[in-house]
């Protein structure tokens, strides 16, 4: 089977997953719809609870085919589903590394409850004793360095956290220089790299996810594209990458995402202040709690 790579694919995953060979994938990251009624053009985000973890265990299944014995799969979900995902993926085989909480700034403001700002990304591998973890490319600088100048801090910074808030030091090329600290925010409207997407994750929690847990020239595949950023992120750092969208509006804009890093565009936005960010979120459309 030939299968042409780097390339965005128009269709629903459930059809075009099979035509993939099996352990062809060194990593997948799926950022599936969360079904609490989200707003997308194609897509209806209000299933029955059923109907909805039916469907998941199909594309689950066909993502646990593709991973090579040395793959690992991230995938991205919100409070109401994660604890179901979790125990699907343990029965398909998967060891899970790391149970990663991002902490998001603009999320909906609650009136009844506390404001919701944050997401799981849960990392599986296939086998704990055959994996790709680049340590290196994903280092930050430690306390030890910026804050109490203790000579006995590891000059190459340490591994980051499991809750990811990208600050400053461990995100310099998001942030201006005037800027102390920026919680990776969902991607705003205001933002260089947003695109029309209504759930687009920013690059640089794509970045680090494939820079720490792929190699150069290896296959990251994303069967629920959305706006494109998995592409992106592994397209502007050297893996091969194929991705399933059903949108053909959101596809094309992928595209053009696509293009735009052949043509050399830095597609990073310029990253916000927390002063700013009151004001940028009355701004926000009203979304459910994504
Ligand atoms: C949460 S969004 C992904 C956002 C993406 N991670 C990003 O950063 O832009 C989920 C996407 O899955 C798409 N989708 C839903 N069902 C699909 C299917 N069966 N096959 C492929 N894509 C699907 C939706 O259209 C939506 O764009």
């Amino acid at each position: 089977m030939h299968t042409e790579w780097n390339r965005i694919v128009q269709g629903d995953c459930l059809r075009e997953l099979p035509r993939l060979p099996t352990g062809c994938a060194d990593l997948v990251f799926a950022d599936p719809p969360f079904n609490i009624g989200y707003e997308y053009d194609v897509y209806n985000d209000r299933r029955s609870r059923q109907d909805y973890l039916d469907w998941a265990e199909r594309w689950l299944r066909e993502i646990v085919r593709l991973l090579k014995p040395t793959g690992c799969f991230w995938l991205a979900i919100g409070d109401e589903y994660v604890a179901e995902y979790k125990v699907r993926i343990d029965q398909l085989g998967l060891h899970l590394r790391n149970w990663v909480v991002w902490h998001y700034t603009f999320g909906v403001a609650c009136t009844r409850k506390f404001n919701r700002s944050h997401a799981h990304l849960l990392y599986y591998v296939c086998d704990p004793e055959r994996l790709t973890f680049n340590a290196d490319a994903v280092r930050v600088p430690s306390a030890r360095m910026t804050t109490y100048a203790d000579r006995r801090a590891n000059p190459r910074g340490k591994l980051p956290d499991d809750v990811w808030v990208l600050r400053p030091q461990e995100s310099p090329e998001h942030y201006r220089a005037d800027m102390d600290v920026w919680y990776v925010p969902r991607v705003c409207g205001t933002f260089r790299e947003r695109t029309e997407h209504p759930c687009q994750m920013p690059l640089a929690v794509l970045e680090r996810i494939i820079l720490a847990t792929s190699n150069p020239g290896d296959l990251v595949i994303d069967p629920f594209a959305g706006s494109g950023t998995t592409l992106v992120a592994a397209k502007r750092h050297g893996r091969r990458f194929w991705g399933c969208e059903l949108s053909p509006r959101y596809a094309a804009t992928i595209e053009q995402r696509l293009q735009a890093v052949e043509w050399g565009v830095t597609p990073h936005e310029p990253a916000v202040s927390q002063a700013a960010a009151p004001r940028r979120a009355r701004s926000q459309r009203a979304v459910p709690t994504r």
